[in-house]
């Protein structure tokens, strides 16, 4: 296993035992290349790759990341595609090397509408996440994601349960709500980073951004590299996170 380098981006710092990134700005990277914007998905693909070993190589724990909203099939039928096709290269990929990698990985979001080809990878790399150590680094993907479907999915299986007896309405707390999500039994991010210049949300976490950190930067995703995660870091580190109390 990798020494963890807890100590390269904030000097011994608290490091964030869970990074989110909404990777923006694929499409722009290409178009200013004079690129078709699927090349610009497939060199961000390369970057979730390298971001991702440098995450767990520092010795952080979850990284999730915004690889396909549930609004992001308005895009035309080629760049879903492309999209699609980028993911199941990378979970093909996975299936060979990730136990051999020690990297675990989970989707959030709502499967049903994928096709049945991916479908099939993500059970296989969820069997092989399962044979993994839960210490192991996790990466958490995206896919057909959307914070709002995400809490609506989880009330509407409250709610079933409540008619069918199984549970009762006054049981309803913050953790057992955070159970029901697709996110259940991993912390809140305690940063989120948006790349490409924009700053919003975009339907991403919105439940467990909460108390979250944002950072963000002009650098487009393709570019985002490991001196740019080291100085959000570095930035994270700098903040004073009070979690609504009063600095003591
Ligand atoms: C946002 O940039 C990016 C996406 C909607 C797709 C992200 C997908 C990948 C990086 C590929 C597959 C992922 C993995 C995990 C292997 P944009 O297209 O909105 O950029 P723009 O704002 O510049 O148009």
């Amino acid at each position: 296993m990798a020494a963890k380098r807890t100590d390269t981006a904030g000097q011994g710092k608290t490091l964030p035992r869970h990074i989110a990134i909404i990777m923006d700005g694929n499409g722009r990277w290409a178009t200013r290349r004079g690129l078709p914007r699927t090349a610009g998905h497939k060199a961000g693909a390369e970057t979730f790759r390298r971001i991702a070993t440098y995450c767990k190589d520092l010795g952080v724990e979850y990284l999730t990341v915004y690889a396909f909203s549930t609004e992001n099939w308005k895009r035309s039928a080629e760049e879903v595609g492309a999209i699609m096709s980028l993911l199941g290269r990378y979970l093909r990929e996975a299936v060979d090397t990730m136990a051999k990698d020690r990297i675990r990985l989970r989707f959030f979001g709502d499967m049903a509408p994928i096709a049945p080809e991916l479908q099939a990878l993500a059970h296989q790399t969820d069997a092989i996440s399962e044979s993994l150590s839960p210490g192991d680094f996790q990466a958490n993907i995206c896919l057909n994601y959307g914070g709002r479907d995400e809490i609506l999915r989880a009330a509407r299986r409250f709610a079933a349960d409540c008619a069918a007896g199984r549970r009762a309405p006054e049981e309803l707390d913050e953790a057992a709500f955070s159970a029901l999500l697709d996110s259940a039994g991993i912390p809140d991010p305690e940063l989120i980073i948006r790349p490409s210049g924009e700053e919003r949300l975009s339907n991403f976490l919105l439940w467990q951004c909460a108390y979250s950190e944002f950072y963000f930067t002009d650098v487009l995703w393709p570019d985002f590299d490991e001196a740019e995660l080291d100085r959000a870091i570095a930035a994270y580190q700098g903040r004073d996170r009070r979690f609504g109390g009063v600095k003591k």
